[in-house]
């Protein structure tokens, strides 16, 4: 063997809310043995911070102190869990299950328009993704915070698939709101997190677009995992 093995990609997954991001990235990382970072939850982690504070969503000033702030002091901590999964603590507390309510999903949809807010929480994503082997997940991965990134997948689905796919998943914890309303829901935040003027969510123009809409979980993983393989062989010199 001669020389240092080549550095691991940096995977930059997006993609609208409901395209299956959340399971498949998790599955690509475990195949990759990558490190897993759901971005979302470092705007989930500033909309909880704002309710606790008492600062309305719409405060874009109040909000984007806050989130200085809290990415000065490091108060937002990744870690994993031992049974598998991701754990994300605030302030030293494991706010995991919290950060996965739908509001709170609704209040990072609203604070993430904030210029401040994705300035404050830029560095942070990109400390985490820098030595490469990792899997980002968000919604600017691959157009903002690392345009470099060696593979970049958008990740998406029809709006109707992925209503049904958040009824599911609301149903599965006993909720039923009607279909029509998550739909409503669903289409709302996408017009909000693809017009807002800073990183919107967009397409990279070297994205390979993958539509879930008509595969399974384990084709969409299928598909992701032989990209990036193709992509590390590259880096190895490999045709
Ligand atoms: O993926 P998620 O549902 O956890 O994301 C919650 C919200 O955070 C989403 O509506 C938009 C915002 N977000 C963002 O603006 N940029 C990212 N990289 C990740 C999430």
């Amino acid at each position: 063997m001669t020389g240092r093995a080549p550095r691991r990609p940096v995977v930059a997954i997006d993609g609208p809310a409901g395209a299956g991001k959340t399971t498949v990235t998790r599955r690509v990382a475990a195949a990759l043995g990558y490190v897993l970072v759901g971005t979302g939850a470092l705007y989930r982690a500033v909309a909880l911070a704002a309710e606790r504070a008492g600062i309305p969503w719409t405060d874009a000033a109040a909000v984007g102190r806050l989130a200085a702030t809290i990415a000065e002091r490091g108060a937002i901590e990744f870690g994993a869990r031992p049974e598998g999964g991701e754990r994300v603590l605030l302030e030293g507390e494991d706010v995991s299950a919290e950060l996965r309510r739908e509001r709170i999903g609704e209040g990072a949809s609203v604070v993430s328009a904030v210029p401040a807010v994705r300035e404050a929480l830029l560095d942070l994503q990109r400390s985490a993704g820098r030595g490469g082997g990792v899997v980002l997940e968000g919604r600017d991965i691959g157009t903002v915070v690392f345009p470099d990134a060696e593979a970049k997948i958008f990740l998406t689905a029809s709006d109707a698939v992925r209503a049904r796919r958040r009824w599911q998943e609301l149903a599965e914890r006993g909720q039923a709101p009607p279909l029509e309303a998550v739909l409503r829901d669903v289409v709302e935040r996408d017009r909000r997190d693809s017009t807002r003027p800073v990183a919107p969510l967009r397409q990279a123009p070297d994205a390979l677009l993958v539509d879930s809409s008509e595969l399974s979980v384990d084709e969409v993983v299928a598909r992701i995992v032989e990209h990036v393989r193709g992509v590390e062989r590259r880096s190895r010199g490999e045709p």
